[in-house]
């Protein structure tokens, strides 16, 4: 059957408040009695207080629980979920970066089915969600998605369940003024990894690839002024923008090998996310090319953008751009060159291997590879090509 005789889904679910001082959309909210799930970052940059500001001159009672680390451990989920059942709250806001997003997600999931033995699903009571993303890269804001970490198994564990989409999401540019150019750069090519993912996926559909390219084209004109002017509100604004539309979209389309990788890598060196991204990108890109399709909307993508390619060509141009984007960001070019060194690398390579090939990213990616492909793209990924 073809893809047009079937009924298929699309849905943008959270309400979207966005600009300047729209953290102040809390105070109107209703929101009874609060948890706010975050973490230390957010109290060392006054970001906490920008929320709990609001929250106190409208007398909103609140709990925080700001144990979150980057990259959260079930432990730390398990921790918060005693907070929310002990506290009970009406209203769950999240701030914070992916990590404290996907906390607060984990923690939902949890409460509901652990509520679900005792309770009647119709009975539950689930609070308001909302989420304050702080990074302009992941897009948790909008999406079903929450990537928590198994320490024991060196793992990352993807969840997925539409009772962990915010209700509301909040895009105030000054929640980003204060990430530190390497994260802004790192983020931001998350942002890029997202839009590219979500384009080129088996699952792309003509809303998700409206918000996907939408998303790349903000990114290609916003994240180098983002981060090379601090004060540039204006490009902080609109990767925040971009960085919520590349959620939607992959939402809805799923994600690619970039993905993959980087959550295998990353998880075994403690990377970034964006970061592992970011130094993955282009390789896939490279392999993608391979496959016509990705090759049609790489072209799509450069026509998107009124980036001019020779004939037969797209997929060498869109590499080239992206490698001067990662230049300008200064991102290292592979692995080795970040400093992992080689016996690391070999040791560490077939379990890596094996996961990447498992991941759930690898289930949408336009040309899945064999074993022995994949293999070859972790070479390029660690050495360079
Ligand atoms: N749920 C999804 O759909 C999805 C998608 C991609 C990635 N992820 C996950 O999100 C996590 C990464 O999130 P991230 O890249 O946003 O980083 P993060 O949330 O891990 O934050 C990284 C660091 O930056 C600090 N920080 C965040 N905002 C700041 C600000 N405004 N000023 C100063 N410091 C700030 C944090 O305190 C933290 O120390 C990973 O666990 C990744 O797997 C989730
Ligand atoms: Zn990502």
């Amino acid at each position: 059957m073809s893809k047009m005789e079937q009924t298929r889904f699309f849905q943008v679910k959270p309400a979207i408040y966005y600009g300047l001082n729209s953290i102040q959309k809390l105070s109107e909210l209703n929101l009874g009695r609060v948890c706010i799930v975050t973490d230390e970052g957010m109290v060392k940059f006054g970001l906490l207080k920008m929320i709990t500001d609001v929250l106190d001159q409208h007398q909103i009672r609140y709990h925080v629980f700001d144990d979150v680390e980057p990259d959260p451990s079930t432990d730390i989920v398990e921790k918060g979920l005693y907070h929310i059942l002990l506290e009970k709250p009406d209203a769950l806001i999240a701030l914070g970066g992916g990590s404290a997003i996907d906390s607060a997600k984990a923690i939902i999931y949890y409460c509901y089915h652990f509520k679900e033995i005792f309770i009647e699903p119709a009975l539950i009571q689930k609070p308001i969600f909302i989420a304050l993303p702080t990074t302009a890269g992941t897009g948790s804001e909008v999406t079903n998605y929450a990537v928590i970490t198994d320490k024991n198994n060196n793992a990352k564990i993807a969840l997925s369940d539409t009772l962990m989409m915010p209700d509301i999401a909040i895009l105030d540019p000054k929640l980003i003024e204060s990430v530190p150019a390497g994260a802004t750069a790192a983020t931001g090519m998350d942002v890029l990894t997202h839009g590219y993912e979500a384009y080129v996926s088996t699952e792309n559909n003509p809303f998700s690839r409206a918000y996907a390219i939408k998303a790349i084209e903000l990114v290609f004109k916003n994240l180098y002024d983002s981060l090379a002017d601090g004060s540039d509100i204006h490009a902080k604004a609109n990767m925040q923008i971009a960085s919520c539309m590349a959620g939607i979209a992959f939402n809805s389309a799923g994600l690619g090998i970039t993905h993959s990788i980087a959550h295998a890598i990353g998880a075994r060196w403690h990377l970034p996310h964006g970061f592992a991204n970011a130094i993955v990108l282009p390789y896939v890109i490279a392999f993608n090319g391979n496959c016509p399709r990705a090759t049609h909307f790489h072209g799509r993508i450069l026509d998107a953008m009124q980036i001019g390619f020779k004939p037969d060509h797209a997929t060498a141009k869109l590499l080239a751009d992206v490698k001067a984007l990662k230049r300008q960001l200064q991102l290292p070019a592979c692995l080795k060159e970040h400093g992992i060194v080689e016996e690391e690398y070999l040791a560490s390579k077939e379990k890596i291997v094996q996961q990447a090939m498992k991941d759930v990213c690898t289930t949408t990616t336009p040309l899945p590879p064999t074993l022995e492909e994949m293999n070859k793209l972790f070479d390029d990924v660690y050495y360079g090509c």
